[in-house]
């Protein structure tokens, strides 16, 4: 049987928390919130699984407290969630919404009496519907009105957040939502691609701007990074795995810790390149606290001449795979954080910020006995004290999730949490690798 076991090995300060995110639990009808491009997403027939929405999700909204208590109860000693920009203005700008302000208000103070710290972020995709119409994140006054954003969280909660991080998965919200049109905007577009890889960055900048005028300092970003192997050895592959790898990963960690993006991609992406976008390297390279790393599988790149702009594909090798169809690798959660320590910076601190995998789970007898769940995560554990053995400043670990919640363009038919979520009734049952968290963590 799968166990937990090897959180007893980790060091007493070694923070284990669980992650969510505002759109997928919430429930965006709640509490006077405005609407974010993934209600507007998700309304377009076909868009989402079976037209599923963020309106009720986890109702977490109404249910913070149960949620938090399973948090605690299991012993874990931080969360990581996000705020709702549409939820705290409904606008985008201008006036607050009071709600939105109250709950998280309660929601922080309720996290803090169950000594539970604060890993908060200030965009994990719901950007506010208004600005589909200008643009979205193409448009460069969205990285403005994201710093305003940013600043009203400062003035009300930043004394009581532990940590922030301005961006979930830099890549998703650029090149997935706007080359690849899988989530929200769904734009198929290289232009807008392109853009949207330099501005996400611009609005981190501007956001990290606005912290440090508050003498904040435990702030970063998270990055979704993956480790990307050649399908096969002809040498063309070669030349597109590090493409893949600059577009996924490099474009990243270049810009943020040396100021620079990778050449490969740079000869690609140029003609869409905003103007300007040297001297917006130099802020974009400001020094952060931490570094999150979110890990879930690996790719193998393949050489496919039907994809005209890159010349590759993603294909999937002979591994076993999660509900995602995503194949289980830990080995590479070792190798990516091993090399961005090694090439970018030996002292910043790094957390991995998710981790897990979705399966298909069904409760038997009243009990969810998801025992691969509880491998995948020993097995990335595993790797995880690899790297605290090579004195890697790995700080923390975050399950991907607390809750099944609506994950995005599958909507709520693929099961991410350690905690099963009946959806006819909202009802929540721990699942055995809550369980196990709860028996090693206590
Ligand atoms: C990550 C997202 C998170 C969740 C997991 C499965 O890319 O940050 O919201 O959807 O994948």
């Amino acid at each position: 049987m799968p166990d937990l076991k090897i959180i007893k090995d980790f060091p007493d300060n070694f923070t284990f928390g669980v992650a969510t995110s505002s759109y997928q639990i919430e429930g965006n009808s709640f509490g006077n919130s405005g609407l974010s491009h993934w209600d507007h997403f998700s309304n377009i027939k076909g868009n989402v699984y079976n037209n599923e929405t963020g309106k009720i999700a986890c109702a977490h909204f109404l249910n913070y407290k149960e949620d938090i208590k399973l948090i605690a109860e299991a012993g874990f000693s931080a969360y990581r969630f996000s705020f709702s920009w549409p939820r705290i203005l409904p606008d985008g700008k201008g006036s607050i919404n009071k709600e939105g302000i109250s709950f998280y208000d309660k929601l922080i103070d309720e996290l803090l009496e169950n000594n539970l710290e604060t890993f908060s972020t200030l965009y994990h995709w719901d950007l506010p519907e208004i600005f589909i119409s200008k643009g979205g994140w193409k448009n460069r006054d969205t990285t403005k009105w994201f710093a305003d954003f940013t600043d009203i969280i400062m003035r009300k909660f930043s004394d009581r957040l532990n940590s922030i991080a301005t961006i979930n998965e830099p890549w998703c919200v650029s090149w997935l939502s706007h080359y690849l049109g899988e989530h929200a905007p769904g734009e198929r577009s290289i232009e807008s691609g392109v853009k949207t890889m330099h501005m996400i960055l611009v609005a981190h900048a501007e956001a990290m701007q606005v912290i440090r005028s508050h003498n904040y300092n435990n702030a970063g970003i998270v990055l979704n990074k993956q480790f990307v192997q050649p399908f096969d050895d002809i040498p063309e592959t070669l030349k597109f795995t590090n493409l893949a790898d600059e577009i996924h990963n490099l474009w990243f960690d270049e810009a943020i810790f040396n100021g620079v993006y990778p050449s490969q991609t740079l000869d690609l992406f140029s003609q869409y390149m905003p103007n300007n976008y040297e001297k917006d390297l130099v802020k974009i390279s400001q020094p952060l606290d931490w570094v999150g790393i979110n890990y879930y599988t690996r790719s193998l790149i393949k050489i496919d001449s039907t994809e005209t702009f890159l010349g590759y594909k993603s294909v999937n090798g002979d591994l076993d795979v999660t509900d995602m169809g995503w194949e289980v690798f830990p080995k590479g959660l070792k190798f990516i954080i091993e090399r961005f320590h090694n090439k970018y910076s030996k002292k910043i601190p790094i957390y991995v910020t998710e981790n897990g995998m979705a399966s298909n789970d069904v409760i038997q007898d009243g009990k969810i006995k998801d025992f691969k769940r509880i491998k995948f995560y020993s097995d990335h554990l595993i790797e995880c004290l690899k790297l605290l053995e090579k004195d890697i400043p790995l700080k923390g670990y975050f399950a991907w999730s607390l809750l099944d919640n609506f994950e995005w363009a599958y909507g709520y038919s693929k099961r991410f949490g350690i905690v099963y979520v009946d959806f006819n009734n909202l009802k929540r049952i721990p699942k055995l690798s809550w369980k196990e968290f709860r028996k090693h963590l206590k």
